[in-house]
């Protein structure tokens, strides 16, 4: 019996490292961000926000321009969308386009140096795009991104291609078998859902197509409340993006007394919900009609383009870059509206 005890402790203190092999190592700290006795509190990892702080930081800004000089759309041929910036504020964007997303390769990843007004690489008719959307994003969301805005660098950080991004996963059916469609539902975990079994691909329904988020029956009986269990687990997993995206639990947007309550939730369950109907806005109109004119080893397993989710601007933290504003030194990609402004001042 005795010389079976060592055995014993050795096991159990190994059966309870493998256990915490899965939790954070405290201490945490914790803020109380709702009402005293609802457990809304945020719990961070002091450790982990360190390396967070490091990704988030912004670039110095450029220079402003020297003001004056004639517009762009007067000295150069093919200005679809900056022809009312001066000559000046158009060269500035460029150069801060390009250590924005193309630091390594230069203006040669965008441009036929030969002739900058060619549009034959894919890579410029993609940015003229971005531009656009960089524009509508900071003029039309403003209920999202308020006067913080975005610019290139909030998804690129000196990347061709942001970091993250998303494709619609292959078809989850299970071949052969009854069951159908199963989403991924029950599935060892995915990165995309916090490594849980959750349906594991909540981008297509809810960020691409426009899927009921809603899932909580508001009778006692479940007459009215057609929604299944897989459409609960699915949105769940979206929530479980959201909360990772943003470093944060979900009593960040949730009194989880009462989840689907707008009145008992915090403000920026609002903002949330405004940012979801932004990033379906970004990816139908602005990403997938690009496809085309993508390279083909660009494109995800389903022949779909890389897409936006929340973690694209967020990245860890729940306001990009903690919120400092780099639109501030980028007027000209407030909007449209600005231009029109700069263009009548000529
Ligand atoms: C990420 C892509 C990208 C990079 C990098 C880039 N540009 Fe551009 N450039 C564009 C786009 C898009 C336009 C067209 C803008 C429009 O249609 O309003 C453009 C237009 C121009 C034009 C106008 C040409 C004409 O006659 O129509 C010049 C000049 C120019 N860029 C210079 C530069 C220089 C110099 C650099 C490097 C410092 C650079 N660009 C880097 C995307 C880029
Ligand atoms: C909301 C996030 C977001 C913002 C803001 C954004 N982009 Fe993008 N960008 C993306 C995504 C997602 C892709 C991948 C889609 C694709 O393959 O074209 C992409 C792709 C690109 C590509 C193609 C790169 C390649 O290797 O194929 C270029 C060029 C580009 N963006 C330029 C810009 C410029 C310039 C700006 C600012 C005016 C900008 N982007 C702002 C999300 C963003
Ligand atoms: C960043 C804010 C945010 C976080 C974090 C968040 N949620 Fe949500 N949640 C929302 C928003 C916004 C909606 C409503 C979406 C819509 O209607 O488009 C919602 C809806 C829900 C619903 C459906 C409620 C109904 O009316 O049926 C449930 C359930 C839910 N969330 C659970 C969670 C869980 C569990 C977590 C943590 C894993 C979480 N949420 C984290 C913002 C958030
Ligand atoms: C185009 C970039 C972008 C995308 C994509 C994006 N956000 Fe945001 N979000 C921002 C910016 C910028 C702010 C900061 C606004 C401010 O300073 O007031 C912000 C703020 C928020 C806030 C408020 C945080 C606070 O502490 O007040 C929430 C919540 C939020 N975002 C949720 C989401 C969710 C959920 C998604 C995905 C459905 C999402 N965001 C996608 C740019 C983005």
């Amino acid at each position: 019996m005795k010389s079976t005890r060592p055995l014993t402790i050795l096991f159990s203190v190994a059966a309870l490292a493998l256990t915490l092999a899965g939790c954070e190592r405290p201490p945490m700290e914790v803020e109380q961000n709702g009402f005293r006795g609802t457990g809304m509190q945020q719990v961070n990892n002091p450790r982990i926000e360190a390396s967070l702080a490091a990704k988030n930081q912004v670039p110095a800004a450029l220079d402003p321009p020297a003001p004056g000089g004639p517009a762009a759309s007067a000295v150069y041929k093919n200005v679809q969308v900056l022809g009312g910036l001066s000559v000046n504020e158009f060269n500035r964007l460029m150069v801060a386009m390009t250590l924005w997303v193309a630091p390594q390769q230069g203006c040669a990843f965008c441009h036929n140096v030969q002739n900058f007004a060619d549009d034959s690489l894919y890579t410029k008719v993609v940015a003229r795009k971005m531009v656009q959307m960089t524009q509508n994003v900071n003029s039309k969301w403003t209920t999202h991104v308020g006067a913080t805005g975005v610019t290139c660098y909030t998804c690129h950080r000196g990347n061709n291609l942001p970091e993250k991004r998303w494709f619609t996963e292959p078809d989850a059916k299970m071949a052969g078998r009854l069951l159908g469609n199963d989403a991924g539902q029950n599935k060892a975990g995915k990165e995309s859902v916090g490594n849980s079994s959750l349906p594991y691909d909540p981008f297509t329904p809810f960020l691409l197509e426009s899927k009921e988020i809603r899932v909580a029956g508001t009778t006692a009986l479940p007459t009215g409340n057609r929604q299944s269990i897989k459409q609960a687990e699915w949105t769940h997993g979206l929530m479980m993006h959201m909360s990772n995206s943003l470093g944060v639990n979900c009593t960040y947007c949730h009194n989880t007394r009462a989840m689907a309550d707008w009145e008992q939730s915090p403000p920026q369950r609002v903002t949330a919900w405004h940012g979801i109907r932004m990033v379906r806005e970004l990816n139908n109109e602005y990403i997938v009609p690009l496809t085309s004119i993508q390279p083909a080893d660009h494109l995800g397993p389903t022949g779909d383009i890389a897409k936006v989710n929340c973690a694209t601007c967020h990245q860890g933290v729940n306001k990009p870059l903690y919120g400092v504003s780099m639109l501030s030194s980028h007027p000209e990609l407030a909007g449209p509206k600005t231009l029109q402004a700069a263009l009548k001042k000529q």
